[in-house]
């Protein structure tokens, strides 16, 4: 099971600090059996990233990874630290893709790029717009897009977050997300050479917190949770990693 804690711009470099810091003393030497990926802010990673070994569980991302190995862009991490200091990197984020208008093209791009300097991506998908033959057209669309550009060996993580329930306090539906996982391993086996085809985990994501979060982790198809505002203090997030940890709270 994958928890991921997207801090988005919602800490100083103090705070984030100070989260890492109460997270390590709380989980170091528990919770094996799943993966905690955090991913502070670009200025944050590299003091945040220090602090969990590579012998934790605890692994550390970047919000956003850098376009091509020689694009010259203000306000993208450097390649070399990208390397250096993220294990993954969420991709394709819908607050991404709506205010900076980011297109499928270049979030493949991105995710082609992490997986040749050995980051593994996390691409955030969405429903995206139907058409009346087949009403997830645009899902499939965000989903295909990636899988043209990375090799079939590669690994990489889905991660479903429907736009209305991404930080309003209102989840999806369960049997939508169940329903829409379904789909996305589908679509993935059909494009992949399934025999020497890494497992693709999908996630859900959009208000989950400890009240709702056993309805996510005991579906079909979902392999863990992306969480955002629920991840910014240490109790909260702990609330969520004890439940994620346990099977008997979603078995
Ligand atoms: P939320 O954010 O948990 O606050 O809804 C999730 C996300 O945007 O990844």
């Amino acid at each position: 099971m994958y928890i991921l804690a997207n801090w988005k711009n919602s800490l100083s470099s103090e705070n984030s600090k100070r989260l890492a810091e109460s997270l390590h003393t709380r989980i170091i030497g528990k919770y094996f059996n799943i993966n905690i990926v955090l991913f502070p802010d670009n200025i944050s990673i590299e003091a945040v990233s220090l602090m969990f070994d590579s012998a934790s569980m605890v692994r550390v991302g970047a919000q956003d990874g850098p376009l091509g190995p020689k694009t010259t862009l203000t306000g993208s991490i450097s390649l070399s630290n990208f390397g250096k200091f993220c294990a993954y990197v969420l991709l394709g984020h819908s607050e991404r893709r709506m205010l900076l208008g980011e297109t499928d093209e270049m979030i493949a791009q991105k995710a082609a790029l992490a997986i040749d300097v050995g980051v593994i991506p996390v691409i955030c998908v969405n429903k995206g717009d139907g058409t009346k033959i087949d009403p997830h057209f645009g899902l499939k669309a965000q989903l295909e897009s990636i899988l043209d550009h990375i090799d079939s060996k590669s690994k990489f993580v889905i991660a479903y977050e429907p736009i209305d329930a991404i930080g309003t306090g209102i989840p999806a539906d369960p049997e939508e997300v169940k329903n829409i996982a379904g789909i996305i391993h589908e679509t993935i086996f059909i494009s992949r050479n399934v025999k020497s085809s890494p497992y693709i985990p999908v996630l859900y994501g959009g208000s989950v917190n400890d009240k709702n979060i056993k309805s996510f982790l005991s579906l079909e198809g979902i392999d863990g949770v992306l969480v955002g505002s629920a991840s910014l203090t240490a109790d909260s997030f702990l609330r969520i990693i004890k439940k994620v940890s346990d099977p008997k709270h979603y078995k």
